[in-house]
This record gives C-alpha cells, sequence and structure tokens, in this order.
C-alpha cells in the first residue's frame, strides 16, 4: 500500500463484517461457507490496518440479534472464531496486536470464552493494533447497562446525579477507554448501524461498500482509508481558514 500520511489514518476503525451468507448463496453455497471464507479476510484486515498505522480495529463479530439465526449457523461462527483464536494467537502476539472484546460475553460458548480470556491475556501488554471483537453486542443493551451501573452507584451515594455527563457514561460502557472509531466500513451494500457504537460514533464518518465481506480484500480496505483521507471532518464546528459568513 503506497503510504497515506499518517495524521490521515483513522486511529479507529470499525467494521461491519456483512454479506457473508449472500455472497456464499450467489455461489449456491451454504451460509456457513461464507463465514468460513469471511474468517480469512478477518486474517488479511488485521494484518492490513495495522501496517497502515491504525490503532484500534473493531470488528462486529457476532450481534445480540444474532442469537435468533439457525442453531447450526450460531454453533458454526463461534467454532470459526476458537479456531480463529487457536491458530492466530502465536501470529497476533508476534504482530504485537492486543486483543479486547466488548459485548455480553459471558453468554458465548464455554470455549469461546476460554479461548478469549487466553488471548486476551496473552496479548495484554502488546503495543501494536487493538484488535476489538464485538461479541453477543448490542448498542442499546450496553448503554442499558451503563444507565444501570450509573444509577446504582447513585443509589449508593458514590455520584452525585449532577455529575453525570458523557464522560461518566462513556467510562460505563464496555468501550472504556477506547477512542471514538473515526471510520466506520460496512461491506455489501446495506446502509445501516444495526445496533453497532451507538453512542461511540456520534461523529465517525461512513463508508459504504457494494463488496461482500468476503471478498473484501486489503486493496479494499486501502481504498476506504483514502476515502477517509479526502473527508472534512468538522464536528459541527466551521473551518477556520475559510472566511466565515
Ligand atoms: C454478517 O454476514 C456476518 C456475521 C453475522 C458474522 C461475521 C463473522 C465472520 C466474518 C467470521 C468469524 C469471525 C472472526 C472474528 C474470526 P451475514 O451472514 O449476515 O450475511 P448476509 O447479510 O448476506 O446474510
Amino acid at each position: 500500500m503506497s503510504r497515506l500520511s499518517q495524521a490521515k489514518v483513522p486511529e479507529h476503525v470499525a467494521i461491519i463484517m456483512d454479506g457473508n451468507g449472500r455472497w456464499a448463496q450467489g455461489q449456491g453455497k451454504a451460509r456457513v461457507y461464507g463465514h468460513q471464507s469471511g474468517a480469512q479476510r478477518v486474517r488479511d484486515v488485521v494484518e492490513a490496518a495495522g501496517k497502515a498505522g491504525v490503532k484500534v480495529l473493531t470488528l462486529y463479530a457476532f450481534s445480540e440479534e444474532n442469537w435468533r439465526r439457525p442453531v447450526d449457523e450460531v454453533n458454526a461462527l463461534f467454532s470459526l472464531l476458537v479456531s480463529y483464536l487457536k491458530q492466530e494467537i502465536d501470529q497476533l502476539h508476534e504482530n504485537k496486536v492486543r486483543l479486547r472484546s466488548i459485548g455480553f460475553t459471558d453468554k458465548l460458548p464455554d470455549d469461546c470464552q476460554e479461548w478469549l480470556k487466553l488471548v486476551e491475556a496473552k496479548t495484554r501488554d502488546n503495543d501494536g493494533l487493538q484488535l476489538v471483537l464485538a461479541l453477543s453486542y448490542s448498542g442499546r443493551s450496553d448503554l442499558v447497562r451503563a444507565m444501570q451501573k450509573i444509577a446504582a452507584a447513585v443509589q449508593e451515594g458514590r455520584l452525585q446525579p449532577d455529575a453525570i455527563g458523557e464522560q461518566v457514561i462513556s467510562e460505563n460502557l464496555s468501550t472504556q477507554g477506547l477512542p471514538e472509531p473515526d471510520l466506520l466500513i460496512r461491506t455489501s451494500g446495506e446502509q445501516r448501524l444495526s445496533n453497532f457504537l451507538l453512542w461511540e460514533m456520534a461523529y465517525t464518518e461512513f463508508y459504504f461498500t457494494k463488496v461482500h465481506w468476503p471478498e473484501f480484500s486489503r486493496e479494499h480496505l486501502t481504498e476506504a482509508l483514502r476515502e477517509y483521507a479526502d473527508r472534512d471532518r468538522r464536528f459541527g464546528a466551521v473551518r477556520m481558514d475559510k472566511p466565515v459568513c
């Protein structure tokens, strides 16, 4: 990838990896085949994002709503996740990647939880790309849980109601301590948030592509980063280098 100025590389990229099922069905194959191919793209994109200088990459791997899928598909997804963690643990560590998970991960199968804990512990002190896997994640449920924690703190006298501000809310979300996403990429032509990082994406730039996730290559990532580099982010303000009327 030809180099983008580091100043224009998004610090945090979030991705909705959509289109696995449709891609597989379009080839007359089972949906699970699409997820298998999608897992390969995770390997490529993690490596490419780290090389490009992205600091945090958050992947929407399984939403709370995804529990409504057929049990065979859900099992296949978690078994793919365990395979990914088993196969990648050494490579991730060697590449200085730090793994973190967000979401209601206590609902995941035991082996998944164990492997997540293992990889998180092994990579805890790494200072390269932070890879965040959103698992059994729901933006609204994360906000509800944060509100419950804040209400309990008020009830117990540890927090005054007028001390509740944006920072207190952010600190009680599962994304606590992470920068807000600068760029959201969603593959496969859908243009919606699907309950992903609702609070955190107030000022995120959106990039939608028709490419299905199993075909999303390093070059497609580069293209998204290039488009981001050309965007003019004003955060509700006006540019002071242009005349203001
Ligand atoms: C959405 O495609 C994708 C998912 C619900 C799962 C994403 C999982 C992977 C890419 C593989 C495993 C993950 C890791 C981190 C190793 P969809 O099935 O909703 O596609 P459709 O809209 O075409 O049906």
